[in-house]
C-alpha cells in the first residue's frame, strides 16, 4: 500500500493536486475538509458542530476528524492506498492515524509538503472567494486566521514526519502541471 499525506497551508494546492494524484495512482482521496463540508451540506449534528469552527478558521476538534477518518478507512478495505489531504493537522491526529494504519499493517509512506509563499496563498484564496461560496474564503480575517492556525498548530507536524524520515518538501509555486510533475517524480522514487 502507498499512503501519502498531502500537506501544506490553506491554498497550497492540496485539493488541486490530490485530484490529479488519485487519477494517476488510483489511491483513495480522504480530505477532512471535503468530508466536513459534506456533513454541513446535509445539516448533520456533526456538520453543525464543525461549522462554527470552520467559519472562524479554527480547527474542528480532533475527536470529530479522527472518527471520520476511521470510518472512511474501514469503508475502503480493498484500497491500494490513500491520499490524506488536510489530515493530520495536529500531533494527536498524526498519532491516531499511525494507530489506525498500524491495524492495516500499512504505515504512512511519505508526507509531501507543498511550499507556497504566504502572499500567494492569500491571493489564491481571494480569487477562489470570487468564484466559490466557501464561507471561510469570504472574509480576509478568516483567511489570515486559517494561515495562523496552520503555522501554530499544524506546521509542527513537519518535525513529526522528519523524525520518521518521511518528509519531502515540494515547490508549490507556479504552474499546476509543473507542480504535479514534481510530486510524481518524488512518488516514483518511493
Ligand atoms: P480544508 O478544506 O482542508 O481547507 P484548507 O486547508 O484551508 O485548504 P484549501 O482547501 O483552502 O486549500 P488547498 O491547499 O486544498 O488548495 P486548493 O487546491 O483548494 O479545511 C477547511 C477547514 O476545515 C479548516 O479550516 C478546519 O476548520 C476544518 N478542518 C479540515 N480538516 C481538519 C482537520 N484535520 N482537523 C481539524 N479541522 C479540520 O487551491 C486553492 C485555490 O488555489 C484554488 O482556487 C485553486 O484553483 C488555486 N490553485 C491551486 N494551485 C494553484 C497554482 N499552482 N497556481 C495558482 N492557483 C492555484
Amino acid at each position: 500500500m502507498m499512503n501519502l499525506i498531502l500537506f501544506g497551508p490553506p491554498g497550497a494546492g492540496k485539493g488541486t493536486q490530490a485530484a490529479r494524484l488519485i487519477d494517476e495512482y488510483k489511491l483513495i482521496h480522504l480530505s477532512t475538509g471535503d468530508l466536513l463540508r459534506a456533513e454541513i451540506k446535509q445539516q448533520t449534528k456533526l456538520g453543525l458542530e464543525a461549522q462554527t469552527f470552520m467559519n472562524k478558521g479554527e480547527l474542528v476538534p480532533d475527536s470529530i476528524v479522527i472518527g471520520m477518518i476511521e470510518n472512511k478507512l474501514d469503508a475502503n478495505p480493498n484500497a491500494i492506498g490513500f491520499i490524506f489531504d488536510g489530515f493530520p493537522r495536529t500531533i494527536p491526529q498524526a498519532k491516531a492515524l499511525d494507530s489506525l494504519l498500524e491495524r492495516k499493517k500499512s504505515p504512512i509512506t511519505r508526507m509531501l509538503a507543498l511550499q507556497v509563499e504566504k502572499q500567494e496563498l492569500i491571493e489564491r484564496l481571494k480569487i477562489r472567494a470570487m468564484e466559490s461560496n466557501r464561507p471561510d474564503d469570504q472574509n480576509p480575517e478568516v483567511i489570515e486566521n486559517r494561515i495562523k492556525v496552520y503555522e501554530e498548530s499544524t506546521a509542527p507536524l513537519i518535525y513529526y514526519y522528519k523524525d520518521q524520515k518521511k518528509f519531502s518538501a515540494i515547490a508549490g509555486m507556479g504552474d499546476v502541471d509543473d507542480i504535479f510533475k514534481r510530486l510524481c517524480m518524488e512518488i516514483e522514487q518511493l
